[in-house]
């Protein structure tokens, strides 16, 4: 019996190309544009996408695979994919959660600690012989003890959570599915929590539900203390009046895994010593990268035998 084709868009690691090989017809394409350039046949033979990336992928985009069923997702955030536009040409949308909480939220709790303790700027310090010839490092501030607030109590923001506890913090936290979590102190809007934190830490899913929901105002009610961490996506802060308020000092400082533009950043971010940057690699360790390939492969193969979605999103 011929091998089912599948279309994989994204960079992918040898270990996610090479079992995909082996069971499939495999049709790789660098992004969503090259999409556009596979021969008419592999497009009208492809039931299944294995998707990675952030580039949109939209109505337009799944017209030019007539037979589509399935798009699985590798990550869990899926919000590139149109998922109203899957459902109305009834193609299943598949992601690849909870393998890579644990990653994310250490990244997380790294990022607040290292802008607290501008560990990068010491690591430079002692790097360029500063330190050696006899300049001690400037103070920096304390992590631990900190009222922290998390922006989204799924089950990467409870992670995060979890780990900040352990900190001794105070936990206070504003969730739509999560209002009763005995210990920590709910919110029922993003200003009030940021109001009452020093900290505050974005976890919820990105999207048209929550795209600029950290507004300029959420930044004031955090004040000249406070330091934003974002490891959701950057669609969900307003990042101009994030590099204001960063630019002014009204907030302390920022740590950031994600941007609007991504992997394009906004050039003014290069400029400030308040902002900790990182490339969007919160689940970027190779034992995490290689069990969300294995997941959305495990989609995929239900998918071709009738089986049960792992993961569905839709
Ligand atoms: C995810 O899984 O959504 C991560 O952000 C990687 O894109």
């Amino acid at each position: 019996m011929a091998r089912p084709t599948l279309i994989a868009i994204g960079n992918y690691n040898d270990w996610d190309v090479e079992p995909m090989q082996a069971e499939y017809t495999l049709h790789p394409v660098a992004s969503v544009e090259a999409l556009a350039h596979l021969p008419e046949d592999v497009c009208a033979d492809a039931r299944a996408l294995a998707f990675k990336g952030h580039a949109p992928f939209g109505g337009k985009q799944m017209d030019l695979l007539p037979n589509l069923g399935l798009i699985a997702n590798y990550g869990v955030g899926f919000d590139a994919i149109d998922v109203a536009a899957a459902d109305a040409r009834g193609i299943k949308v598949t992601n690849t959660p909870d393998v890579l909480n644990d990653d994310v939220a250490d990244l997380a709790v790294a990022m607040w600690i290292a802008q607290a303790r501008r560990i990068p700027e010491a690591s430079d310090w002692v790097r360029s012989g500063t330190w050696s010839e006899g300049r001690d490092f400037p103070l920096n501030r304390k992590a631990s003890g900190r009222r922290v607030g998390i922006l989204g109590l799924g089950r990467i923001g409870r992670e995060i959570a979890d780990r900040l506890a352990a900190f001794k913090t105070e936990v206070h936290y504003a969730s739509r599915s999560e209002k009763d979590t005995p210990g920590w102190t709910y919110h029922p809007d993003y200003v009030s929590l940021a109001r009452a934190v020093d900290d505050l830490f974005i976890a919820v899913v990105g999207g048209p539900d929550t795209a600029g929901c950290v507004t300029a105002e959420v930044l004031d009610a955090l004040g000249p203390d406070g330091v934003l961490v974002n490891i959701s996506r950057g669609s969900v802060v307003d990042e101009g009046a994030l590099l204001d308020a960063l630019e002014r000092g009204r907030i302390r400082g920022a740590a950031l895994d994600v941007f609007q533009d991504e992997p394009k950043i906004d050039p003014r971010f290069l400029r400030l010593d308040n902002a900790l940057l990182q490339p969007h690699q919160g689940s970027g360790t190779g034992e995490t990268r290689r069990a969300m390939g294995q997941l959305q492969r495990d989609n995929v193969a239900a998918f071709f035998a009738d089986r049960p979605l792992l993961t569905p999103v839709n």
